[in-house]
């Protein structure tokens, strides 16, 4: 059936400028780095991408490697895009990456200049692109000179294959030294991409000052512990879960340690304040001024819908607050 977006789609949603930059993306971006591989069906990859657009979620992330198999979550972006948001190209923003392993040999994988403009001609390719909003560098490089990767970057930017850049995963150090770099260049980093949740709160540790200091925006991934921070495990581990895929990435022992009893307390905390699990969680990583989007992943559409509705609850109290540290401190 032909797809046609709500009249409604930017009553409700916040739009948060990255940065110091031009550029604002949705406090609730969507992620497909899982459930849009080859393996996924295409109608609930298509349920869950309109779902989101239709709430105001003009942000989708992508990467080389997603999937399974590596490139296919593109592909399947690819089609959706061609079937059903090719008129609508302009309200969105899509990224891409490229600093993991993605074909075999010395030139697929890390921060070279082969690799990365190689890389971002084979993404555009797969999702029928002529350019992506945000190109990221995906992780460090311990060998690559810096000069190099961030020089790629500006090169893909004057080149016409994405409007901005980024960087994910980077320390403070690196990030500062990365920035210096693209500012010397003329293309300044737009945004970092790193993991932030209750569980693993290594940015409040110096890397939120540097980016606060640079003027460089934060999108934070895996922002529900990859579903641990919901009720998902409550009871169990579901066969339709992320913990029970092959492929899922989220360990069974991750979600049995001691984690589950803490969700079970913070989740009354949630409660109170009207909110399920997850939408506290994602408001708590919203407390902070220099985190501008959540970026979750979905396997349903309501799923996106739950999430997207903790936008009705931001506010935390001093006492609040108190509690959830006490309870993952304990
Ligand atoms: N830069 C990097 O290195 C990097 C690394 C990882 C991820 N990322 C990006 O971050 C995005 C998000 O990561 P993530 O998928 O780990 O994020 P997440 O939001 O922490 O976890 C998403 C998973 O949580 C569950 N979930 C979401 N909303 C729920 C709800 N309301 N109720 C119950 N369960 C819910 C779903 O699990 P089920 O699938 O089990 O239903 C969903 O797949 C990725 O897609 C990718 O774009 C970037």
């Amino acid at each position: 059936m032909a797809y046609q977006p709500a009249k409604t789609r930017y009553d409700t949603m916040r739009y948060n400028r990255s940065g110091r930059s031009g550029l604002k993306l949705p406090a609730v971006s969507l992620g497909l780095w899982h459930n849009f591989g080859g393996l996924d069906p295409l109608e609930n990859a298509r349920a869950v991408v309109h779902r989101a657009f239709n709430l105001g979620i003009t942000h989708f992330d992508l990467a080389n490697d997603y999937g399974p198999p590596p490139g296919s979550a593109e592909e399947t972006l690819g089609r959706i895009l061609a079937r059903d948001l090719s008129a609508h190209r302009d309200e969105l923003a899509i990224s891409t990456k490229a600093g993991w392993p993605m074909w075999p040999g010395p030139y697929g994988d890390f921060g070279s200049r082969k690799y990365l403009i190689a890389s971002l001609d084979q993404s555009l390719s797969r999702m029928g692109l002529d350019y992506v909003d945000v190109f990221y560098h995906h992780r460090p490089d311990p060998e690559t000179p810096l000069e190099e990767t961030m020089g790629a970057l500006d090169y893909i930017v004057r080149s016409g294959r994405a409007l901005y850049v980024g960087v994910s995963m980077y320390s403070p150090d690196e990030t500062r030294q990365a920035a210096r770099i693209l500012r010397g260049l003329g293309t300044p980093c737009l945004i970092h991409q790193p993991n932030y949740n209750m569980f693993s709160r290594w940015i409040e540790d110096g890397l939120l000052d540097v980016l606060v200091d640079e003027g460089i925006g934060c999108i934070v991934f895996s922002p529900l512990a990859q579903g641990l921070l919901t009720d998902r495990y409550l009871a169990g581990i579901p066969q339709d879960s992320r913990a029970a895929k092959p492929h899922g990435e989220l360990d069974r022992g991750e979600v049995m340690d001691g984690r589950l009893s803490k969700v079970r307390k913070l989740r009354a905390i949630a409660q109170a304040r009207g909110q399920t699990m997850a939408q506290m969680a994602l408001a708590w990583n919203l407390r902070l001024p220099a985190v501008t989007s959540v970026l979750v992943g979905a396997s349903k559409p309501e799923q996106i819908e739950e999430d997207v509705a903790c936008l009705t609850n931001l506010e935390f109290g001093p006492d609040e607050l108190q509690a959830i540290d006490g309870i993952l401190a304990s």
